[in-house]
């Protein structure tokens, strides 16, 4: 079913072609190729033989709760009770919890396009009327329409607004003054507020704001990116202490509680781990991005919105390519046949920019980038000369 895909479809589609022995350039999907810090490695077989092998409480390990505080207290300068964190498989559960939350309460849920595709697939999942309300596009980059969502939290008709900064796939930012905007908007209509934080530490321009510094609502963040643990299924939700216990409550009767020896590994070492991690992430992927914002800045018939922040462009196809091709899908299927260049129609993350977008990923190196560039625009030219023929 077209709405239930995710980046996970196209990468596969890359993986198989590969596997055929062709050279593909995979920019679809956001996992870091950069190994977790040495002491986190080590930490794990610690947690095997020191007996974390069975479940821990569903809200997450009492350590592990304190050493996210301390994170947060160093990282954001907010002091977290860490009865008010709820440690989870990864950001998605988080994010599952969030949206169970919401549908509890009436009216709708307000999702910003383009979106993380668990974003509408989990509401639809779970039968929660959602709207969606796009980002813009202005001075060469996306940004939120922070008026149209205030707008739409005082028309009293939504129940909860699902945020996500850094964005994916839209490489944007909200700036701290415009997310207070919001939150004191949804405090006077009591409005949940949830906030998807994954790429926090992922920012090139301007300072990443948070809703944890604002003190209301649902803040989820997790360990898959900031510490090159996509597969240890480490994440979490902070929110006030009745939110934390309904949330862990739920857990308990799903998941049951985040892998045991994985939540101790992390709390032996996190802020250490923390420090060595980002140290990586800003040597490696400030400089991807000006790299991919430059080069695909000059492909005929894409228009670059640059990236500020994030794991992710979402570069826009000119009307008269999409058109030559029979839209963006068909575009993504040719230029991996073709070209061996593999990136994730627009479709998957958005309805307002769905025949035009598609998502490329900085997860590559700056060479793969580079020559990405290089055959994106020969393909394009290719299209350009076949149809004026
Ligand atoms: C915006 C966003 N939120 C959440 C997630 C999921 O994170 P996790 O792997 O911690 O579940 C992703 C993963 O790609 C993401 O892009």
């Amino acid at each position: 079913m077209k709405g239930f895909k995710s980046s996970f479809t196209y990468a596969a589609a890359a993986r198989r072609l590969a596997e055929e022995g062709r050279r593909v350039i995979n920019l679809t999907i956001g996992q870091p190729p950069e190994e977790p810090p040495g002491v986190l490695l080590e930490a794990v077989n610690r947690a095997v033989s020191r007996g974390y092998n069975k479940y821990s409480p569903s809200r997450g390990l009492g350590e592990l709760r304190r050493a996210i505080a301390e994170l947060e207290r160093e990282r954001l300068g907010v002091d977290v009770d860490p009865d008010n964190i709820v440690v989870t498989p990864g950001a998605k559960p988080a994010l599952m919890l969030a949206m169970l939350m919401a549908r509890r309460r009436p009216g709708r849920l307000l999702i910003l396009d383009p979106y993380f595709y668990a974003y509408v697939n989990q509401a639809r999942l779970f039968g929660i009327e959602f709207e969606t309300l796009p980002l813009m596009v202005a001075g060469g980059v996306y940004e939120f329409d922070v008026e149209g969502i205030v707008s739409r939290i005082e028309s009293g008709q939504y129940s909860a607004v699902l945020l996500n900064t850094p964005h994916n796939p839209a490489g944007t930012l909200l700036s701290q003054g415009e997310m207070h905007e919001i939150v004191e908007a949804a405090r006077r209509r009591k409005v949940l507020v949830i906030s998807d934080e994954v790429y926090i530490d992922f920012t090139y321009e301007g300072e990443p704001a948070s809703l944890l510094k604002e003190g209301y609502g649902i803040y989820i963040n997790s360990f898959s990116k900031s510490l090159f643990i996509t597969g240890w299924r480490i994440g979490y939700l902070i929110a006030d202490r009745e939110t934390a216990e309904l949330a862990a409550s739920l857990a308990a009767n799903t998941y049951t509680c985040a892998p045991t020896p994985l939540q101790a590994a992390v709390a032996e070492h996190l802020v250490e781990a923390y420090h060595e991690a980002v140290k990586r992430i800003r040597e490696l992927y400030p400089r991807r991005a000006s790299l991919l914002n430059d080069a695909f800045s000059h492909i005929p018939g894409v228009e670059m919105l640059r990236v500020r922040a994030g794991m992710f462009g979402f570069p826009l196809l000119d009307t008269e390519i999409a058109q030559a091709v029979g839209g963006v899908e068909e575009y993504a299927r040719r230029l991996l046949e073709e070209k061996g260049v593999a990136v994730i129609p627009g479709h998957v993350f958005s309805d307002a920019y769905a025949d035009r977008g598609f998502r490329v990923s900085l997860a590559a190196s700056p060479e793969e980038i580079r020559e990405a560039a290089r055959l994106i625009t020969e393909f394009n030219e290719e299209l350009l000369a076949e149809r004026r023929r």
